[in-house]
């Protein structure tokens, strides 16, 4: 697997991009899509969202958990159609259900409420998807935003929203950003 400074240079916030990896530009740092399916392992969440499914590694990962848990289910929303039929392929098998839709147009079934997520759909819809679901998730979820390094625009968008609910902000390379919902 490529090391992650082919993707993200050297800089001040993360100056060792070559002790992470990545399978390609789109696709979230291995060790931050680990972490990712370590939230879902410790948390026992019963719906977890993903916005933007790419090639479906992090998704493989978080229907692993899930599987792991012995309940709880991934919806993973990619507007690409060819991209939701790869991802599809990889987590046949697992508790994970890639929908080839906008993330703009999902929300959940009713009586139902969001335990965890992981945002990484477009960089500047990401925080969009966390102001329009707010009232769908779980007190207590936990949302991952992916690429909150400040050469990213999610880094001052959520900057500018001046969220109040506590959060940990990574030095991983791209960045990454979770936050406790109230
Ligand atoms: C950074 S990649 C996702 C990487 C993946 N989550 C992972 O961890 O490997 C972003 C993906 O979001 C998709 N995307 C962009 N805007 C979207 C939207 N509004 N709704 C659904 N998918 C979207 C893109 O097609 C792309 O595949």
């Amino acid at each position: 697997m490529p090391r992650e400074s082919e993707f993200t240079p050297s800089s001040s916030w993360c100056p060792e991009p070559e002790l992470w990896e990545a399978y390609d530009y789109d696709s979230t740092e291995r060790e931050v899509t680990d972490l990712v399916a370590a939230f879902v392992r410790a948390t026992k969440p019963r719906l977890v969202l993903e916005t933007g499914t790419s090639y479906g590694y992090t998704a493989e990962a978080i229907g692993r958990a899930l599987l792991a848990n012995g309940r709880g289910r991934l919806v993973t929303l990619e507007h690409d159609a060819a991209l939701a039929a790869i991802a599809r392929t990889r987590c046949r098998d697992l508790p994970v259900e890639v929908l080839a839709r906008d993330s703009g147009l999902w929300t959940p079934m009713p009586g139902e409420s969001i335990d965890f997520a992981w945002l990484d759909s477009h960089i500047i819809q990401r925080v969009h998807e966390l102001v329009r679901l707010r009232p769908h998730f779980s007190a207590g979820a936990i949302v991952g935003i992916h690429d909150t390094g400040p050469q990213h625009p999610v880094h001052e968008l959520i900057s500018k929203l001046q969220l109040p609910f506590p959060r940990i902000r990574l030095r991983t390379p791209r960045g990454v950003t979770f936050l406790e919902m109230p």
